[in-house]
């Protein structure tokens, strides 16, 4: 039975600099600031263990971690979202960070995060997408074949083998949801 009070160990990770720097000046109220740091520790999980199994596998860490962190900076413009499912959020936060002077390749894990199924997006956000899911034991096989095959073809590994190294880190990853969703909840969604 998870502690309903406990910090989970994702969210003390400590979130990029400047993604912090970025949530505070958007008005990230704590529910989205609690839902960052899970996802950006999570995602920090997520590249540690795969770089233990498979060193060199890894993915650009920095631009994983920052949009981990962002991912949902559009929200605190469409703030029903952050109760309630929608993808308002995805392209106001890909734009609200461009606003703010953050490189276009770093702002659009904003959007890649909702629309991870196109052709051509990077290991980074699919990376980004699976913490999205895992962080509360959501599993995504369309999500997490796209990341097999993309890794895979990366690095000229067979995909049963990055297949079967991603599923083990993956349920390694679900098991503590309960501690994190419980976390993310206790904290309002409102400033
Ligand atoms: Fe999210």
């Amino acid at each position: 039975m998870a502690d309903p009070t406990g910090v989970p160990e994702e969210a003390e990770t400590p979130l990029p600099v400047e993604a912090e720097r970025l949530l505070h000046a958007a008005g990230a109220p704590p529910r989205l600031l609690a839902h960052a740091r899970l996802v950006c520790g999570t995602a920090a999980r997520l590249l540690d263990l795969l770089e233990r199994r498979r060193p060199g596998l890894g993915a650009d860490r920095g631009a994983v971690l920052f949009g981990a962190a962002v991912h949902d900076i559009g929200k605190t413009v469409h703030p029903a979202e952050l109760t309630a499912p929608g993808h308002l959020h995805e392209r106001a936060g890909e734009e609200l960070l461009t606003g703010l002077g953050v490189p276009a390749h770093l702002a659009r894990f904003c959007r890649t995060h909702g629309d991870w199924d196109r052709d051509g997006v990077p290991l980074e956000d699919l990376l980004v997408a699976l913490a999205d899911k895992v962080w509360k034991g959501a599993r995504v096989e369309a999500l997490e074949t796209r990341v097999v095959r993309t890794a895979a073809a990366a690095h000229a590994l067979p995909a049963w083998e990055v297949f079967a190294e991603l599923d083990d880190v993956l349920s390694e990853l679900a098991s503590g949801a309960e501690e994190r969703i419980a976390y993310q909840t206790r904290h309002p969604a409102a400033r």
